[in-house]
């Protein structure tokens, strides 16, 4: 019998680069290192290919992509920091992994048109791992006026391994959540590794072996928790490392990271027994992450426990995380869905889409139940998107 669907597993340009590499590392290796593949492979890597689609067009969508309006309420928060720290006169403006451009134009949009004094403070840095990407980044905020005087582009990597610190804000949104993790599974006492190996049809398949690295245990350890007995879990070993990074190259200011994440006990509650893996095309959950590689996005929960101790042995402060519905609401997405109602007799399809962004980025089941952790450095905590809301 003719197994069509292991071929098409099989027929991405990324699954035989994939296969020679389990083939190199013994007949295995870890999904982290699959990951790393997968997403970014620098020639078919779904981070790295050319054509990647975002949004509606692409395979999942992120705040920025809704709407203009959730880098304007960030850059509000951003001029925040500005204020806090003094109003420099050099003024660090440092997003992580900037996807299409799209939040970057928004907050420098707003930042040009509602706060001049802060905009001319403001030295952007566009950062990511792929240099399609960032040609593309560039591309979007050169059209918007936004060119090399005002925004630097940098591959993550080079930036961090900068020795000067910077005074500013360092903003990211779903990137911790995109990094590559390895998948462990409890049994009794033991602690195992899925790792993919080549099956006997051909195609990609998990395997549970021993763990790859005692990292994975000692990260339990020093969290006091474990999966439940039987239960997969994801371990982004990389997330930690990066914070840590980040933390250090800030002299002082904030750091801002918006992604789908959990305190330790709950990501690791033994009610969790599949982990929080996700793999997405146009949109759809797909049910095999090893699937058709290079054109599906991968992402885990990030263990939000573990990046504010990063960030606090930086000497950073840490306030407990909060919803992005939480936080668009103190920075003011009513008020603004109040004026573009008052405008709606003249146009009304703005206030339309107004009405439907907010629904979207306030959603509960959706894109509103993202966390919002902040970190600050030699400056105050008390943040507008921290603020009590009712
Ligand atoms: C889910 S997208 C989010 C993009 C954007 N922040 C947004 O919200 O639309 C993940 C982004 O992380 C970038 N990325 C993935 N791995 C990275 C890495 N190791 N270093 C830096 N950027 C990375 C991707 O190229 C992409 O821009």
């Amino acid at each position: 019998m003719t197994d069509d669907f292991a071929l098409a597993q099989r027929a991405t340009p990324l699954a035989p680069v994939i296969a020679r590499e389990i083939a190199d590392g013994g007949g295995a290796i870890t999904f982290a290192q699959f990951m790393a593949l997968a997403l970014g492979h620098s020639e078919h890597g779904y981070y790295s290919r050319a054509g990647l689609a975002w949004g509606r067009a692409g395979d999942f969508e992120t705040s920025p992509e809704v709407h203009p309006v959730f880098g304007y309420l960030w850059a509000r928060q951003v001029q925040e920091c500005w204020d806090r720290l003094g109003r420099p006169t050099l003024f660090a403006l440092v997003e992580v992994a900037g996807g299409s451009g799209a939040f970057m134009a928004a907050m420098l949009t707003w930042l040009r048109e509602r706060a001049p004094d802060c905009f001319a403070a403001t030295r952007a840095t566009v950062l990511d791992g792929h240099p399609r990407r960032i040609e593309e980044q560039r591309a979007r905020l050169a059209a918007l006026g936004f060119e090399a005087d005002r925004v630097e582009h940098a591959l993550l990597d080079d930036w961090l391994a900068r020795e000067e610190a910077v005074t500013g804000v360092i903003i990211s949104n779903e990137f911790f959540d995109a990094l590559p993790m390895h998948i462990v599974e409890r049994r009794g006492e033991e602690l195992m590794e899925w790792h993919v190996v080549v099956d006997a049809s051909g195609a990609l398949a998990f395997e549970l072996r021993e763990a790859s690295t005692p990292a994975l245990r000692a990260h339990f350890d020093a969290l006091g928790v474990l999966p439940g007995d039987g239960c997969r879990a994801e371990v982004c070993l990389a997330a930690p490392e990066v914070m840590s990074q980040l933390a250090r190259r800030l002299a002082r200011g904030y750091l801002v990271s918006i992604d789908y994440g959990h305190d330790a006990p709950s990501l690791y509650a033994s009610w969790r027994r599949m982990g929080t893996l996700m793999a997405f095309r146009a949109h759809s959950p797909q049910p095999d992450p090893l699937a058709s590689p290079g054109l599906l996005d991968l992402t885990a929960h990030v263990d939000l426990t573990s990046l504010a101790r990063a960030a606090q042995a930086e000497g950073c402060e840490v306030a407990s995380h909060r919803s992005q519905a939480e936080a668009l609401i103190a920075l003011g997405i009513g008020e603004s869905l109040d004026a573009a109602r008052e405008r709606a007799a003249s146009d009304f399809a703005a206030y339309g889409a107004a009405r439907r962004a907010t629904e979207t980025l306030l959603d509960q089941a959706g894109l509103g139940r993202i966390r919002v952790l902040v970190a600050s450095k030699g400056a105050g905590i008390e943040l507008r998107c921290l603020g009590e809301v009712g």
